[in-house]
């Protein structure tokens, strides 16, 4: 750990010689942060200039946490348009920049695509002269159901150019995710491909969006991009994007919108039901999610950055799209996967574009620790200065491996700990400001203030060496503002159990040195592959089956994973277990949510541990799951204790 601290002390280097001073380092940090949450209004005052404003904003912050009246506003009356950040701002210095770097999935059969800020501008406009030409108003909704290509970000860009609001579902979703994500939000257009190849396969995302329009209102149009040019069906609902995009007119005025006026919707997984609408708005969403791509990635002008997720999820959104584009980067799209067509893709990649800093997840980073390193070994990593990490704990083991094998030992790691509700980062090490600790999310970003909670009397936890659950004392801009269409199911997830903070659902523990740790999810959300699911979710697509009766669903350690999806089963009377019901039942899950929604583990549960007024108690099973019977504290309050035993001496999952 000694050179990982006088590494990022000093400054952040590449290997090939070229240095950057960082923004950032530990004494501003410690007066930056003083100030942010000392004075916010004077701070975000003056960070609030980092983005064009329309109309100058005259009130910064205007937030309540408090019980019965949460309501978030930041730059109130400032007005602006995300697009025009993204694109229009920069066009008189770096018009001939390349803005977006798109890599396709399979490069035998496509050279990647360099496009510049110019390019953007009239790709976007062109996107939203066809979208006004639908009948897409300011404030209407617009699903977006695309691969990882070009067009994807024109949709979100030419939405936000005209103010609809866009709502990104991931492409490995099946139909009926899709057509609840439809329902749910009123869209009255949804974005499509023809097909959307990654890793050598192709998924037939325009036939998935015919069948979960069977599902949705006639009215529901759909917009149809040629990616691969396969064959598809053709309704009467559907245009045909590519032939609109050629007779629009790429001049597009950027519509003037309220810095709170939403910009997105993303759904994302909770503990109960159905996921919920997470709506973020433009001002405090922009602020945010361009400080935080600038400072956190040490980002200097000139460098190429690569995130590696999927517009689908949040991570794609602000460092993919929003936070490097209003930056003036260069951001990476890339289509395929991390193994295909071997694991030395990722590296591939970052050598032929000289990438400066470089986001995945640690799923990724211990799939390829398991690939050996002689596939980061063939390729010239010197560019690399920063490595980032998010969307789950890293464990030490990889984290090493990430420092050691592809760093060098000369790239700080970022381990950005944040959520979809976020916007942007929250907790999390800056390069040339933290001395690093391998497996910590560290120090909060500027106006973030963390506290840990007692988790069952709610009282705050002083001092360090302390666990327990993680909420945020006060607002910052990238805060997400509502549950869409419901905004007492924003207060009842997020600030009934503790009142008057921010529950982020997350346990952690703050060390001696105060930086903190976060020890997962203490709710019923699981982070399988860094993809954050429900087990409510996968347990009514299991009910859901003719067969079964009813399922608990819980996570498990899982080496590549971080968790698994653990799922008890208990058959409908005189159905019998058998190994071709439990792989029904996985391709009944794939096609209910999407295959990353699979159980890895079905146990065959001839009865539930439940309380006598019925509860299930999914301690016991997560016990069960993790093979750590040992303990499974006072079974006493069980209606029928035996059920245990059974569970035990079938369990799936054993050391
Ligand atoms: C988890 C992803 C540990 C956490 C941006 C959180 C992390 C959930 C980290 C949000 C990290 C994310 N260390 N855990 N660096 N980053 N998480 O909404 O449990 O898909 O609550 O947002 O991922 O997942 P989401």
């Amino acid at each position: 750990m000694s050179d990982a601290s006088t590494r990022s002390e000093s400054v952040v280097q590449s290997a090939n010689g070229s240095t950057k001073t960082p923004h950032i380092n530990a004494e501003t940090y410690a007066q930056m942060y003083d100030a942010s949450v000392s004075q916010p209004d004077v701070f975000w005052g003056e960070h609030g200039q980092r983005i064009d404003w329309i109309k100058p904003f005259t009130k910064v912050k205007n937030t309540s946490f408090e019980p019965g009246n949460i309501d978030i506003r930041w730059f109130e009356d400032g007005t602006l348009n995300a697009s025009a950040n993204c694109i229009d701002r920069h066009l008189a210095t770096r018009g001939d920049q390349t803005a977006i770097i798109w890599e396709p999935d399979d490069t035998s059969k496509q050279e990647p695509l360099h496009i510049t800020y110019n390019d953007l501008h009239r790709s976007v406009s062109k996107m939203a002269n066809v979208l006004k030409d639908l009948g897409v108003e300011k404030g209407d909704r617009v699903i977006i159901y695309l691969p990882m290509i070009p067009e994807a970000a024109y949709a979100m860009l030419a939405c936000a150019r005209i103010g609809a609001i866009h709502s990104i579902v991931f492409a490995g979703f099946s139909p009926d995710a899709l057509g609840a994500r439809v329902n749910g939000c009123g869209a009255k257009l949804v974005i499509t491909a023809d097909y959307a190849p990654r890793g050598g396969r192709e998924t037939p995302l325009k036939s998935n969006t015919d069948t979960a329009l069977l599902h949705c209102d006639d009215d529901v149009q759909c917009l149809v991009v040629k990616r691969t040019g396969g064959q598809t069906t053709w309704t009467d609902r559907d245009h045909d994007y590519n032939k609109l995009a050629e007779i629009a007119s790429d001049d597009c005025p950027a519509v003037e919108m309220n810095a709170e006026d939403p910009l997105f919707i993303l759904y994302t997984s909770g503990s109960t039901g159905q996921p919920k609408g997470v709506v973020h708005t433009t001002g405090g969403y922009m602020v945010y999610a361009s400080m935080t791509h600038e400072l956190v990635f040490d980002y200097h002008d000139g460098d190429i950055f690569w995130c590696t997720a999927d517009v689908g999820w949040v991570t794609g959104h602000s460092y993919i799209v929003y936070g490097p584009l209003a930056n003036g980067a260069t951001t990476i799209m890339f289509e395929g996967v991390p193994t295909y067509p071997d694991a030395g893709r990722f590296w591939e990649v970052c050598e032929k574009h000289k990438v400066n800093q470089f986001y995945t997840a640690p799923t990724a980073i211990r799939a390829l620790m398991g690939a050996g390193n002689e596939w980061v070994e063939k390729y010239d990593l010197s560019d690399l200065r920063v490595l980032g990490s998010v969307g789950e704990p890293i464990n030490p083991e990889a984290w090493n491996w990430y420092n050691d094998v592809v760093g060098k030992g000369r790239c700080p790691i970022v381990d950005t700990f944040w959520q979809t509700e976020t916007g942007g980062h929250m907790l999390t090490p800056l390069p040339g400001a933290t001395e690093l600790k391998p497996g910590s999310a560290q120090q909060p970003f500027f106006g973030v203030q963390p506290v840990v909670l007692e988790p069952t009397s709610g009282e705050i936890i002083e001092g360090n060496g302390v666990d327990g659950v993680l909420c945020m004392r006060d607002s910052w801009p990238g805060q997400m503002r509502t549950v869409w269409g419901d905004h007492e199911r924003f207060e009842k997830t997020y600030f009934s159990d503790y009142k008057g903070y921010y529950f982020s659902g997350d346990g952690c523990r703050r060390d001696e040195d105060g930086d903190y740790w976060i020890t997962g999810r203490v709710d019923d959300v699981i982070n399988v592959s860094g993809h954050r699911m429900g087990t409510a979710e996968v347990e009514s697509a299991l009910v859901a089956h003719a067969k079964v009766a009813e399922s608990a669903v819980v996570g498990y350690p899982h080496d590549v994973k971080g968790q698994g999806i653990y799922a008890y089963v208990t058959l409908m009377n005189g159905e019998e277990p058998s190994d071709e019901l439990r792989k029904e039942l996985e391709v009944w899950v794939r096609t209910e949510i999407g295959p990353i929604a699979k159980p890895d583990l079905i146990q065959w549960a001839p009865g539930l541990p439940k309380t006598r007024s019925g509860k299930i108690m999914r301690r016991i099973l997560r016990k069960i799951a993790e093979d750590d019977f040992g303990s499974l504290g006072d079974t006493s309050t069980l209606a029928d204790p035996s059920v245990v035993d059974d569970l035990i001496a079938n369990r799936m999952n054993r050391g």
